[in-house]
C-alpha cells in the first residue's frame, strides 16, 4: 500500500505543476514498498537515477516559469533547487561509491523536500503565478 496519496494540501493550485508534484509523492511510495519488501538496498540506485532527472526537468519548468513571469523571489527560489540538486547528487556519489547509505535516510531527504519545499517554498509562489493566468 502506498505510504502517501495526493491531497489537496500539497496542491499549488497550478496543474502541470501538481501533477510534476505527485511524481515526488510516487517516487517516495517508491521507495516505501521497496523497503517493506526489503529491496530499499537495490531501489536506490534507480531512485537517485530518477530524483536527477527529476530536478533537471521539474526545477526547471518552475524557474521556466519565474523567468517568463518575472517572478521577485525567482532568484532566491533558485537558489534553494540548487541546494536541493546538490543533495542529490552527493546522494548519488555516496551510493555509487557504496559508502552505506541507507534506504531511510534517502527516504527522509525525499519527504523534507514534499514538506519544505513543495509545502513551503513552492506555495509562495503560487498566488503570483495564478495572478498571472496560470491555473
Ligand atoms: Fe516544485
Ligand atoms: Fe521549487
Amino acid at each position: 500500500m502506498a505510504l502517501l496519496t495526493w491531497s489537496n494540501e500539497y496542491s499549488v493550485g497550478i496543474k502541470d505543476i501538481d501533477a510534476q508534484h505527485t511524481k515526488l509523492i510516487g517516487m517516495i511510495n517508491n521507495l516505501h514498498d521497496a523497503m517493506k519488501d526489503r529491496k530499499g538496498k537495490e531501489a536506490l540506485r534507480p531512485i537517485i537515477d530518477d530524483l536527477i532527472a527529476y530536478t533537471v526537468s521539474h526545477f526547471g519548468r518552475e524557474e521556466q516559469l519565474f523567468a517568463q513571469h518575472g517572478y521577485a523571489e525567482g532568484v532566491r527560489h533558485a537558489g534553494v533547487h540548487k541546494a536541493l540538486t546538490q543533495q542529490v547528487l552527493d546522494l548519488k556519489t555516496k551510493i555509487d561509491s557504496g559508502t552505506g547509505v541507507l534506504a531511510v535516510e534517502v527516504m527522509a531527504f525525499m519527504k523534507t523536500w514534499l514538506t519544505s519545499h513543495i509545502m513551503a517554498e513552492d506555495k509562495k509562489y503560487a498566488p503570483f503565478l495564478k495572478s498571472k493566468g496560470m491555473a
